[in-house]
């Protein structure tokens, strides 16, 4: 005998059992309570949260308002796409896999598994790399910055950039994947700056047309044998997306030595990276551009995870 408390999983029922349930429930609180205890059994961080961000987008109802209204009917047809998504979730799928949408920069970004989910962290580099092109717009002695978003997934980085500057003349969206560049198309069009959004296939820098003076990168930088990748993403999001050889630091390595030949004089370079690479990064950056500033920002939980290369005008 054990002195234990009984396990959270012990006589829970299967995973086709808590469907069923799910699929009967004919009110909103009802669902919410059967659908939070089944993601909580599953082992998920955020099982409330995400319980109800499926069930608004499933009754298109706010997540207020469910709360609010938990005597609300569902219709038997909206308890069981419910139910199926919830069972999807409860296999570790994404939610924005599983809503189809992302919020980032304050808009909203289709998402699907075309392309890596935009995570909060990378809103940092945009609002650095944004500073940093306003003051080139202030200045009515230089010309409009160019920008390029290399490893540009759904397209949240450069899209930002074009709907949150719209003084920006254009900004390149560069991805080797096809099928991560068609999202991004999408989501430029649906976010009405097709026109100034260009997406590039190809090798990091390679597809630019031209010399530009920002470039931005948030690459794959998670090395291949890490053991602490969640299994939703490790099981659901692009591996081109998140790995690179080298201990992750392959796409970042290549893309500073391409990038003198890529920047125009007194460019700046914005790029993600892995919380324990700060120092690895810095010294590949002082070996591509031994003469420019660098800058290294945290992220909201004090992790520094993002480098600023600001070349000296002329250099
Ligand atoms: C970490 S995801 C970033 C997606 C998006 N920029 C974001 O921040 O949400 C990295 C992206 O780099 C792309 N990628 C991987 N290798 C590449 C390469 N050699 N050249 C260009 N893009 C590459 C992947 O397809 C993926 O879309």
């Amino acid at each position: 005998m054990t002195s234990e408390p009984p396990s959270p999983f012990q006589g829970a029922p299967d995973a086709a059992a808590r469907h069923a349930e799910l699929a009967a429930a004919r009110a909103l609180g009802e669902a919410l309570r059967l659908a939070v205890d089944w993601l909580r059994a599953e082992g998920s961080e955020t099982p409330a949260l995400d319980a109800q961000t499926l069930l608004a987008h499933v009754t298109g109802a706010t997540r207020a308002r469910l709360l609010a209204y938990p005597e609300r009917a569902l219709s038997p047809e909206q308890a069981e796409e419910y139910a199926s998504l919830v069972a999807r979730r409860a296999a570790r799928e994404p939610v924005a896999y599983l809503t189809g949408q992302r919020e980032f920069m304050g808009l909203t970004f289709r998402t699907d598994r075309r392309a890596l989910i935009p995570r909060p962290e990378t809103e940092l580099l945009v609002e650095a790399a944004l500073r940093e092109i306003r003051r080139r717009l202030d200045n009515p002695a230089r010309p409009a910055p160019i920008a390029a978003d290399i490893g540009t997934g759904g397209g949240a980085i450069a899209i930002s950039l074009a709907v949150l500057e719209p003084r920006l003349p254009r900004v390149y969206a560069v991805d080797i994947s096809p099928d991560a560049l068609a999202l991004a198309a999408e989501n430029a069009a649906a976010l009405g700056v097709a026109r100034r959004v260009i997406p590039l296939e190809g090798d990091l820098l390679a597809p630019l047309p031209e010399p530009v003076d920002i470039i931005l990168a948030n690459l794959p930088y998670i090395a291949p044998a890490d053991a602490h990748v969640a299994p939703s993403v490790h099981g659901y999001e692009p591996h081109l997306a998140l790995y690179s050889p080298e201990r992750g630091l392959a796409h970042i390595r290549r893309l500073l030595e391409q990038a003198p030949a890529k920047l125009r004089p007194g460019g700046s370079l914005f790029l993600e990276f892995g919380y324990d690479q700060r120092a690895a990064v810095e010294e590949l950056a002082r070996r591509a551009f031994p003469t420019a500033a660098q800058r290294v920002g945290a992220d909201y939980a004090g992790w520094d995870r993002y480098i600023e290369i600001h070349l000296a005008p002329g250099a």
